[in-house]
């Protein structure tokens, strides 16, 4: 399916927002959807997860005493963000999945502070978070222009304006975690094509450990990501019109310790037959049958060292949090 041309809008002098979505078909849910719940065992990508209720869950899940790896982050940030300005020079940051951009003015405030800021282009699928956070940033940061981009960052990337000078590609949060093995490193060379011979990609990768404090971040007692992962039946129901009963199904949150990764699922408590309007689908679960609504792959810096290399990167720092839980990597274009 062609996308639809983008629609351009000047909110204000500072602010460009283009979309690239266009309600559900952008997003590609009626095709996810029937690829992925006609399968013998379903799944369905996790972006779907993100409507506007979506990222404001998520949001809650940041805050969570269980949810280690934003606090983690936020750690290495304010700990070495001035040195990563200084070594990084740049004046624009692009990041992917920025959401509501809460770590990236840490990030920002140290490129303000180096006297280097220019831009900042965030790039993510909830409509909603690109248009708030370049509001709150301009004013924030004056001065700062603000080039926003609605889209799949799966398939929009070319739309990444070219930069003006030296700039930080960065992919935080453990997002990468969500790609399988080899899509993610396919995706990390569709990121390699952002950056220019002075350009740098930071990103961060959460890292294995005790399983038990793994799945307690995936599950936590509150029941806030139980809620997030049943939020994608949700949508399911409003965009393309299913009748799902979000209560027929349990959240599932497992450390598969052959694969080191997390996967999420819901699992259909009792016998469920429902049927997808939008796309006149039947689907029917069998009492105990799961989907799997993500996984989140765990690193050692071996993994992360050899994915990056995969996608013709090289290490320049490795950045990990006090604790050892979760790592930042500074990397760049391996020279040929
Ligand atoms: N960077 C933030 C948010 C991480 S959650 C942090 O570190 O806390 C993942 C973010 O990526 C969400 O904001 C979600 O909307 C966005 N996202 C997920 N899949 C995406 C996709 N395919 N294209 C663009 N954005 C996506
Ligand atoms: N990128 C985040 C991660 O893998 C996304 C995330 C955190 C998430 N908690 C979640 C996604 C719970 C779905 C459900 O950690």
């Amino acid at each position: 399916m062609e996308p639809l041309a983008p629609r351009t809008r000047l909110a204000a002098a500072d602010i460009v927002i283009e979309s690239h979505l266009d309600g559900a078909e952008g997003r590609s849910l009626a095709e996810d959807v029937l690829d992925g719940l006609t399968r013998p065992f379903k799944e369905l990508p996790p972006k779907h997860f993100y409507d506007a209720r979506g990222a404001q869950l998520f949001d809650q899940i940041c805050e969570l005493p269980e949810y280690y790896p934003t606090r983690c982050e936020r750690a290495i940030l304010s700990e070495r963000a001035e040195e990563l300005a200084e070594l990084t020079g740049a004046v624009e940051l692009v990041e992917l999945g920025s959401g509501t951009a809460a770590k990236t003015r840490v990030l920002l405030d140290a490129l303000s502070a180096a006297g280097t800021l220019e831009r900042y282009v965030p790039v993510d699928v909830t409509e909603s978070m690109v248009r708030e956070c370049a509001e709150s940033l301009t004013s924030e940061y004056p001065g700062l222009r603000v080039h926003g981009v609605i889209g799949d960052f799966e398939r929009h990337l070319e739309h990444v304006p070219p930069a003006d000078g030296p700039r930080i590609v960065a992919f935080l949060g453990g997002t990468i975690g969500n790609f399988p093995p080899g899509s993610r490193r396919r995706f990390l060379r569709e990121i390699s094509r952002l950056l220019g011979p002075e350009d740098h990609l930071l990103m961060g990768t959460d890292l294995v450990k005790d399983p038990r404090v793994l799945e307690a971040a995936y599950d936590d007692s509150q029941g806030v990501t139980a809620e997030f992962n049943r939020n994608v039946l949700v949508v399911l129901n409003r965009e393309l019109q299913a009748d799902f009963d979000p209560e027929d199904f349990d959240h599932v949150a497992l450390f598969d310790t052959e694969h080191e990764w997390i996967e999420m699922r819901l699992r259909a408590r009792r016998e469920v037959s429902a049927v997808v309007r939008g796309l006149d689908l039947p689907v029917h679960f069998d009492e105990g049958e799961e989907l799997r609504t993500e996984i989140s792959a765990k690193f050692t810096p071996e993994r992360v060292e050899g994915d990056l290399a995969a996608a013709g990167l090289e290490l320049v720092d490795w950045l990990p949090d006090p604790e050892g839980l979760f790592a930042m990597t500074l990397s760049r274009r391996s020279p040929r």
